[in-house]
């Protein structure tokens, strides 16, 4: 199950080279079950047949405005009032003047102008044609008519151009469709999220670290950036993307993640801490790879901060504040103590002797063990999906005083 599981989507689609990126959009969707219907442009045909995209979506595809005039539907007024979402890309400067403008005499401005769902636009274009005053004005138009318009990428355009101008790529702009699907019960909350391991160096070559992939974390970032919160996502080293719609700020150290954390508390509505930090760091670092022949077999440790205690100690009223436990047995006992011991509203607590849930793994098992006594066990599911379970328990939370 996905945010598209059952959704109308209707993408309109125009003419530009860009086009047949779409293609790959509405493929993408299909499989997450989106029911996706797509409506083209005159000029989007001379780009891609009308028999890619019905072939992507297993769905008729729609060009002609009169389409099934016969049999009396009418294409433009159905596939506007049904649609969930409506999704105009690539946008060329044409259809952005036509759009700014109430023109009707496409099918795609014409659904434009039934649709009542969220509309968002994904320009394409020419570098300089992008950056031309009309197409600016339009577009600031179309944002104060209530469309969400999504800035093109900037890199090597098909003119030979480089600069702002490319068609985003699908796994920033799910991320748009994705918001736009969502209930926005984060919206403007500020939300701190930690994620990844920490590193804490041996010599130049070594580190002490810990099995953590940074995936729960970033599925916290990402879930909650849908849902409408300003997300800063700590992150230790990971090899994951930034997420779309998130500042990431990357760290190495526990000491790192300390500051940073530190630094972002006192704004933060919401804090959840799921990034693995090293209780540990050698007490020295070397200051040049050690020879084999020359390492000590016993290593002197110096404890790290407990990042989560600390904010616990300090944690301003209305704050959430959710902590993760990673354990191996005694799951309960064991989350209750450190819920307690932190001074957390909730804590999720992983059983890492799983080989389907907590380090590396696509897929989580939580137990959930909330400050009034409450607990919940989540079934095996995605992390994103376990990201937005522990999210609706902190919207509880921030409900319950
Ligand atoms: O990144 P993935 O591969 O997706 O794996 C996810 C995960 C297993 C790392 C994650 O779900 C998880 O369980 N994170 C917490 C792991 C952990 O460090 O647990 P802990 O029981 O040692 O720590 C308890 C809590 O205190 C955690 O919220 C931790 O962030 C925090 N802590 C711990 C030590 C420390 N010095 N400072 C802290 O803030």
């Amino acid at each position: 199950m996905t945010v598209f599981t059952g959704k109308n989507v209707v993408v309109g689609v125009c003419g530009s080279i860009a086009a047949f990126k779409v293609a790959g959009w509405v493929s993408t969707l299909t499989k997450m079950e989106a029911l996706v219907d797509v409506a083209m442009t005159p000029a989007a045909e001379r780009f891609v047949t009308p028999l890619t995209f019905a072939s992507l979506s297993g769905r008729k595809v729609y060009s002609a405005m009169f389409d099934g005039a016969a049999d009396g539907s009418m294409a433009h007024i159905d596939l506007g009032r049904e649609a969930d979402i409506f999704v105009v890309a690539p946008a060329t400067a044409d259809i952005i003047a036509k759009l700014a403008h109430g023109m009707a005499d496409t099918l795609v401005t014409t659904v434009a102008l039934v649709a009542r769902c969220p509309k968002l636009l994904f320009p394409a274009m020419n570098v300089q044609m992008f950056a031309s005053l009309p197409v600016q004005e339009n577009l600031k138009k179309l944002r104060e008519s209530g469309w969400t318009v999504v800035a093109p990428a900037s890199g090597s355009m098909a003119c030979g151009e480089v600069g702002k101008g490319r068609l985003v790529e699908w796994q920033d702009a799910q991320e748009y469709l994705a918001a736009a699907l969502s209930r926005q019960d984060l919206a403007g909350m500020r939300v701190v999220v930690t994620a990844g391991p920490t590193r804490e160096a041996i010599d130049p070559a070594r580190f002490l670290s810990n099995r953590s992939s940074g995936k729960m974390g970033y599925a916290l970032a990402t879930a909650a950036a849908r849902r409408g919160a300003v997300v800063m996502l700590i992150s230790g080293p990971s090899s994951l993307p930034a997420p779309p719609l998130v500042t990431l700020k990357r760290v190495e150290t526990a000491r790192e993640m300390h500051d940073a954390v530190m630094a972002e508390s006192a704004h933060a509505g919401v804090i959840i801490k799921a990034a693995a930090v090293s209780d540990y760091r050698p007490e020295n670092i070397a200051p040049h790879k050690v020879k084999k022949e020359n390492i000590e077999t016993e290593m002197r440790l110096v404890q790290n901060p407990d990042i989560l205690f600390a904010l616990g100690e300090k944690k301003p009223k209305g704050q959430i504040l959710v902590g993760f436990a990673a354990e191996s047995r005694n799951l309960e006992a064991e989350g209750r103590r450190k819920l307690t011991k932190k001074n957390l509203d909730l804590i999720c607590v992983n059983d890492i002797s799983a080989s389907d849930a907590g380090f590396e793994s696509e897929t989580n098992r939580i137990l959930l063990l909330d400050r009034d006594g409450g607990e919940e066990r989540l079934p095996l599911i995605s992390k994103l999906e376990t990201a937005d379970r522990i999210l609706d328990r902190v919207v509880a939370l921030r409900c319950t005083p």
